[in-house]
């Protein structure tokens, strides 16, 4: 990645984590400073180029939003950027009517197979796909008890193919793993099947992520529920604010922080709702890691696994 795209990654991270409830991030004087000089040199490089293309402006409001010497950089207020915005990516309606998935009789195996090629045929998926990406279904075992729920396929999921294989799912993976299990014992899907669109860059490819609309929820949602309907977890842990108001309504919370480490439903299947991974990967604090580790623990305890008491003090110091 250039520095361009790991400004808009931040960018992106920084609205999911505003997304989440969150008002604040901690930054040392030294990393501020290089960011605003990453930042200086984006916006050179793009008033050269003057192609009108996105910039990081959450990354400039963020840096600029309080003093060089302050150690907590808060979301708001935010002083306005000194280019104007550009517009939000404009997201074309869904129009198609919503799926209906009738899974077929037969194994569970023959369920998902039917179930991954309605989803590879469907037009309104295939219409989300750009040159060479791929949609996502989920992957793991079909007897899964624990059923991991995230947002959306990123940039490297729509290439493979696969949700989690991205950063946030290699620190996915480490969490199960925490949990003494394989990514293979466990089920990870994602509300959405297609990675929702932003404008591309020059290169062609799209340049960091959006959180799905509720109508992209609601198309896809049914997709998610036959893969629950033929797995039949006994847990299904939602990862982040956009997968948890997918299933629990986006009404039910205002912040995920009123939600989190506490036991929901859907269709009456228990549910947990936690942080997602990308939020550890951008806040490493010792207290946030235990969070999440908390959440998982209340699962293996529900699951009905074991917990060493090495486990049990994960991440206590
Ligand atoms: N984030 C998600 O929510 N899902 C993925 O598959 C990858 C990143």
């Amino acid at each position: 990645m250039n520095v361009r795209e790991h400004l808009l990654a931040l960018t992106d991270e920084l609205r999911r984590l505003k997304g989440e409830g969150g008002r604040t991030v901690v930054a040392t004087d030294a990393s501020v400073e290089q960011l605003r000089r990453a930042v200086a040199s984006v916006r050179d490089e793009l008033a050269q180029q003057s192609t009108g293309d996105r910039a990081p402006v959450a990354v400039v409001n963020a840096v600029e939003a309080e003093e060089a010497g302050a150690k907590t950089y808060s979301f708001a207020p935010q002083p306005q950027p000194t280019r104007a915005a550009p517009p939000p990516p404009t997201v074309a309606p869904i129009t198609a009517p919503l799926p209906v998935v009738a899974l077929p009789e037969g194994d569970k195996q023959t369920q998902m197979t039917y179930l991954r090629a309605l989803v590879e045929q469907n037009e309104t998926c295939r219409a989300h796909l750009r040159p060479g990406k791929q949609l996502v279904m989920g992957v793991g075992s079909l007897d899964a008890d624990i059923f991991f729920c995230g947002e959306a396929p990123g940039a490297e999921e729509e290439l493979q193919g696969e949700p989690f294989v991205g950063p946030a799912g290699q620190l996915l993976t480490k969490m199960i793993q925490g949990m003494g299990l394989q990514r293979e014992d466990v089920y990870i899907g994602n509300i959405m099947n297609w990675r929702p669109e932003m404008p591309v860059g020059a290169g062609g490819e799209q340049i960091g992520n959006r959180a799905p609309t509720k109508a992209e929820m609601e198309f896809c949602l049914p997709f998610l529920r036959a893969q629950l309907a033929i797995v039949r977890p006994k847990i299904i842990v939602t990862l982040g604010a956009t997968a948890t108001a997918g299933l629990l309504g986006a009404d039910s919370f205002r912040a995920l922080g009123d939600v989190r480490g506490r036991w929901h439903e859907f269709d009456a299947i228990p549910l947990m709702v936690t942080y997602h991974p990308s939020y550890i990967l951008r806040n490493q604090s010792l207290r946030s890691k235990r969070q999440i580790w908390e959440d998982l623990l209340q699962v293996m305890e529900r699951a009905g696994r074991p917990i060493s008491e090495r486990q049990r003090g994960f991440f206590l110091s």
